[in-house]
């Protein structure tokens, strides 16, 4: 009698518009809010993806950067890559060459000098050297793992380069270090003059040494255009010029001949070339005179005479 009869009309709850059971009630209170949450949603997600692109690494950057992303990345590259002058930029990622003047200032500085100009009588100066430009990085690197002890052939100091600089660095820390001896390369200056370097006599490319004839005409052109690689006494240097006191060829050749040769070099290309390294056209000095060949192949001449006694 009390049971509440479900049929009876009831005013304050119309009747509902859906299936039974699963009434759509057309005054729901969280309709609204349900329509605000979907327009939230379908503002933010596109605003989110906007975001999203926008701090991905630019594809556009340069190849090796894209790993390590970043603006600090592509401002290094876009103000020059690798020669980066007073390093101390923790900030971001370094280029190979910026790892390895690290590893220079550790490790090569206190016998190649802060500059990378060698230092007197201990490490030859690799900023400019002919050396470094005439070497693959594969050579290189195979130097800096072994050094180069005093009774090496190849030394002139008598002084050790010590293996791996002494300080035990791994191979990709060498890899870097040579990386930036590349970056210290200017090809277009002549080549940092070596000769302080060259004490030892014991070996026999430098055994001639010391026959200067300063007083002869030729002696100031040739050590100003030719002994930074042939050496200040013409006896040659080891990986540089050939020697030219002993030199059969220059023997073998007229003063015409040797002129024209001087004129045209011998670049290492060519199939007379024995070193690997190129003799430049006059020694890379465009403006020496005929006259002034002349004098420096009468020169060569008379230093032959002199170191061969005849
Ligand atoms: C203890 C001193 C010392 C240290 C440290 C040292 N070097 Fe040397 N390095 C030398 C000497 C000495 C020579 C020259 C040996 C010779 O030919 O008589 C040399 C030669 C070289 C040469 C050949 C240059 C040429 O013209 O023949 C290169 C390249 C070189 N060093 C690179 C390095 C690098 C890179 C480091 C650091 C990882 C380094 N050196 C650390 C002493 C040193
Ligand atoms: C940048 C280094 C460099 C300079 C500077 C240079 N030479 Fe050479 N020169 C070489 C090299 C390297 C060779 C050996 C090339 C080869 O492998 O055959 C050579 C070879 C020669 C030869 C031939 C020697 C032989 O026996 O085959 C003569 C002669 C010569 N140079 C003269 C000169 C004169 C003179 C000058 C100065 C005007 C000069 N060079 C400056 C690097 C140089």
């Amino acid at each position: 009698m009390t049971a509440p009869d479900s049929s009876s009309p009831q005013p304050d709850n119309p009747q509902p518009l859906g299936y039974p059971g699963f009434p759509l009630q057309p005054a729901d209170p969280y309709k609204g809010a349900a329509h605000a949450m979907a327009a939230v949603f379908t503002l933010t997600l596109p605003v989110l993806i906007g975001v999203i692109v926008l701090l991905k690494p630019d594809p556009l950057a340069p190849r090796g950067m894209m790993h390590t992303g970043g603006a600090v990345a592509g401002a290094q590259v876009a103000a020059g890559g690798a020669p980066v002058a007073g390093g101390g930029s923790s900030a971001g990622p370094q280029t190979p060459a910026e790892v390895g003047r690290t590893v220079y200032e550790k490790s090569c500085v206190v016998c190649h000098g802060p500059d990378a100009k060698g230092i007197m009588n201990l490490g030859k100066p690799l900023r400019n050297s002919a050396f470094v430009q005439s070497k693959t990085d594969d050579e290189l690197f195979t130097l800096v793992v072994n050094g180069r002890p005093p009774e090496d052939p190849a030394n002139t100091t008598g002084a050790a380069m010590p293996p791996r600089g002494a300080q035990n660095l791994s191979d990709e820390q060498i890899r870097a270090v040579i990386a930036f001896l590349r970056s210290i390369q200017d090809p277009s200056a002549p080549p940092a003059s070596v000769d302080a370097w060259n004490l030892k006599s014991e070996d026999g490319t430098t055994q001639a040494a010391s026959i200067e004839l300063p007083d002869h005409p030729g002696h100031d052109i040739f050590i100003a255009s030719c002994s930074a690689c042939h050496g200040a006494d013409a006896a040659g240097l080891p990986n540089l010029g050939l020697p030219l006191t002993t030199s059969g060829f220059v023997r073998g050749k007229t003063d015409k001949e040797l002129i024209n040769f001087i004129k045209s070099g011998r670049p290492s290309w060519d199939a007379a070339n024995t070193t690997g390294v190129d003799m430049p056209p006059k020694g890379g000095n465009p403006a020496i005179t005929d006259e002034q060949l002349q004098q420096i192949v009468t020169y060569i001449r008379a230093l032959q005479k002199k170191a061969l006694g005849s």
